[in-house]
């Protein structure tokens, strides 16, 4: 199977690109693996006629909008984002309406109809950087992630209104139980994913978009973490430092398997599938993508360098 996908990739010119929550096999088979940040960056170098998008709905849209030209594919056309899916345009106008001076802050998790209704947007790598740069006398409403939001508020002293939604995956973690680990593995460093609750932000050691988890995991002293996001980026860590121990953080079910199963519908047989019939293929709609763009591009003026 892999090697068949490579064959066909390299017959069509197409690259792979894929997101750190991507199952193991499809991290090791992609030509660039990255946070949406590195994903975004990634879309404006790559000069290929294809690439498959491996991750949600919105990077592949967001790739998309920014490379019109070529042609996006995607292994599962369902892989959404519940937590994009949840702020909806009528709702996120009528949330607007109550706040109409207010700058507009767009999570990159969001559709192209949030982002087009959006002044910036961000990711949350730059999310901080970004808030710094608006004109201090200006009200910002920060949407759809509230815990991210929170989170920027604190690190930036921005005061953010919060649209009031958040990821079901970096939710579903257990202060309670993270506390219990914290008795059995004393010397872990808890990393975790500013999309986690506030209770759970509190106890970490260090809190980072996923490329910036995986920085910090390679040049920290530490030897042992404890992982407080969707558990495909341990990939990546483990290669990166294979004698180094990861831990998936405890969720409330305590299952720890803390996977995306947006995410993680794609697989290897659907990357093989869409490379042979370039299908399904992202098309935006013409008009709405030039109105994303304006913000993604004030993303990459703001908050990339
Ligand atoms: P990153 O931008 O940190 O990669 O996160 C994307 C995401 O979907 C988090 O749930
Ligand atoms: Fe969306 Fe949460 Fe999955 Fe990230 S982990 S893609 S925010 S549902």
């Amino acid at each position: 199977m892999i090697n068949k996908i490579k064959e066909l990739k390299d017959q069509k010119g197409a690259l792979i690109i894929a997101h750190y929550y991507q199952a193991s096999e499809i991290q090791d088979l992609a030509d660039y693996v990255g946070d949406s940040l590195g994903m975004a960056i990634f879309a404006k170098k790559t000069d290929s006629r294809i690439a498959v998008v491996c991750g949600v709905k919105f990077m592949a849209e967001t790739f998309k909008v920014m490379n019109p030209e070529k042609k996006i594919l995607v292994p599962d056309a369902g892989a959404g984002c519940s937590l994009a899916d949840s702020c909806t345009p009528a709702v996120f106008a009528y949330f607007k309406s109550k706040h109409p001076d207010a700058y507009v802050m767009t999570y990159v998790n969001s559709s192209l109809e949030i982002k087009a209704m959006s002044d910036v947007i961000c990711t949350s790598a730059n999310a901080v950087k970004i808030a710094r740069q608006i004109p201090s006398d200006r009200k910002i409403i920060f949407g759809p992630d509230q815990h991210l939001g929170r989170f920027v508020a604190k690190e930036s002293g921005r005061d953010l209104i919060l649209f009031p939604a958040n990821c079901f995956v970096h939710t579903s973690f257990s202060a309670k139980t993270l506390y219990e680990f914290t008795k059995v593995y004393p010397e872990a460093k808890i990393i975790a994913h500013p999309e986690c609750e506030e209770a759970i932000l509190e106890f970490a050691d260090f809190i980072g978009s996923t490329g910036q988890l995986l920085k910090y995991t390679k040049e920290s002293d530490a030897q042992s973490f404890i992982v407080m996001t969707e558990s495909g980026i341990l990939h990546q860590m483990r290669k990166q430092c294979p004698h180094k121990t990861f831990i998936v953080g405890p969720d409330l079910s305590g299952c720890s398997c803390s996977e995306c199963p947006h995410m993680r519908l794609n697989t290897l047989e659907k990357i093989l599938l869409c490379l042979q019939k370039e299908q399904p293929e992202i098309c935006v709609d013409k008009e709405l993508a030039q109105k994303a763009l304006i913000p993604i591009n004030r993303m990459m003026e703001m908050g990339v360098g």
